[in-house]
């Protein structure tokens, strides 16, 4: 096994800081589309007004509940945020789990189950009797026409829920409560997990002004001028955009980079064609493109003896948090290579650790370069030389992957050297933030920041 022959399928995935430029390049120009009033409509990067307006001003204060839908669990949370001690305080939180059928059945078993979910923590929080208001952090692109009207665009990940494309998802969340009958919820604030991170993030730093996330999906979004999103009336001030950055290189423009394993993952996923981005990077396609290059390594001869085993052989065996504890160290390598049944060599668990540091750099470095063009897009919108702001981010790829964070927070600087970032891990961000959302949106208008 030479080191070219091994080098020959992990190429295409190493990009030069050239490159990862010119991806920075291609996004900047297709935010600028998808600000526009009439290039919207058609733009992969749709760039949705979140109407939130401010971050925390620390004045926010209240009992709040909030749902948290579209990442790896599904939680109901009860929150306290604390005026004097600026605090906010997860009072409570517990997972409900959502089967596999679910989330390719109808929305109304969907929702029916959400309202179950949030009837059965009120009833054993013994909150039943209050009408609190509520954070929805819903992890999907939403056109948001209001803080509590909010229009699914489509599912991403992996929901595909009949009858809610198109559809306002408050409203179908406030139709299965009513169909139980037995409590009410106050006033709405849908959140996507990016503005539900920024905010928590926001209210212990107040430079807080972009939240990412690098999990199932990813994602971010970024405080802009409000004279800058077209489509909205001409104001003062800024407004919170969920980039949907996930949808970048959904018209082709990503093709001469995307590799046979890439537009494989597109094409047997749910939804192909769509969220073109997001299958090169996030936690639910990394693992999957790993294993396509293994077992055709394997099939070529390079790897285990040219023996593909069952697992290693069936579509999604081969999980994402595989790669973190891989690259982690060689022993685990060594277990979890003996778990999906291979016959392997030192030099084969060496290679598969190779693979692995190399698709999860990719995605890492495509991360950052997406990051540098919003960043340089903050700094250039306030006419700065050098902008120092903070990032909040979450999710399991950026939190659990031994050498992720570090890869992408070297490769910003590198590609926006005039930004000085500093990078919280928001603590039940989406939550937090879905509480903090929903009392800035109380906050009276004038005292937006
Ligand atoms: C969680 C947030 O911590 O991270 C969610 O509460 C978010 O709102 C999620 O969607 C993203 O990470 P993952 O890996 O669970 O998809
Ligand atoms: C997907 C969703 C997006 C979400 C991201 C991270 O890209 O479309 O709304 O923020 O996943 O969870």
């Amino acid at each position: 096994k030479s080191c070219y022959s091994v080098e020959k399928y992990l190429q295409p995935f190493q990009l030069s800081p050239e490159t990862l430029q010119e991806v920075s390049a291609r996004l900047r120009k297709d935010l600028l589309r998808g600000l526009g009033k009439h290039s919207h409509h058609k733009a992969p990067v749709k760039m949705l007004p979140t109407f939130v307006r401010a971050t925390p001003d620390g004045t926010e204060k209240g009992d709040f509940l909030a749902l948290d839908l579209g990442g790896t669990n599904f939680r109901v949370l009860h929150v306290r945020v604390e005026e004097e001690a600026q605090k906010v305080l997860k009072m409570d939180s517990q997972i409900c789990a959502i089967p596999q059928e679910m989330m390719l059945g109808t929305g109304e078993q969907l929702f029916d189950h959400i309202a179950t979910c949030l009837g059965d923590f009120l009833e054993s929080h013994n909150l039943k009797g209050q009408t609190l208001p509520l954070g929805f952090t819903f992890s999907f692109p939403c056109e948001q026409l209001e803080i509590d009207k909010s229009i699914l665009i489509r599912w991403t990940k992996g929901f595909n829920c009949s009858g809610v494309e198109g559809k306002d998802v408050v409203q179908l969340l406030k139709e299965a409560i009513h169909r139980r009958g037995d409590y009410h919820i106050g006033s709405v604030a849908m959140v996507n997990d990016t503005v539900g991170t920024m905010m928590s993030c926001g209210y212990k730093d107040q430079s807080c002004e972009i939240g990412m996330i690098i999990g199932t999906g990813t994602n971010a979004c970024y405080m802009e001028e409000i004279k800058n999103v077209k489509r909205i009336e001409g104001e003062d001030g800024r407004m919170c955009i969920n980039t949907e950055w996930g949808g970048f290189g959904d018209d082709g423009c990503l093709d001469d980079i995307l590799t046979e394993f890439d537009v494989e993952v597109d094409k047997t996923s749910i939804n192909p064609g769509v969220h073109i981005f997001e299958k090169m990077i996030s936690g639910m396609y990394l693992g999957e493109i790993v294993r396509l290059v293994l077992v055709k390594m394997t099939k070529d001869k390079l790897l285990f003896k040219g023996q593909i085993s069952e697992a290693l052989g069936t579509r999604g065996l081969f999980e994402t948090k595989f790669i973190s504890e891989i690259e982690d160290g060689l022993e685990n390598a060594k277990k979890i290579l003996t778990e999906l049944g291979l016959d392997w060599s030192l030099v084969d668990a060496s290679v598969v650790r190779l693979v692995c540091d190399t698709i999860s750099s990719r995605s890492a470095y495509l991360c950052a370069a997406a990051l540098a063009t919003l960043v340089n897009r903050i700094r250039n919108n306030r006419k700065l030389g050098h902008l120092k702001t903070t990032v909040g981010v979450d999710g399991t790829v950026y939190r659990k992957h031994p050498t992720f964070s570090s890869k992408l927070q070297k490769a910003v600087r590198l590609l926006a050297p005039q930004c000085d970032i500093t990078f919280l891990v928001s603590e039940d961000g989406s939550g937090k933030g879905a509480a903090m959302v929903t009392a800035v949106a109380q906050r009276p208008a004038h005292q937006s920041r």
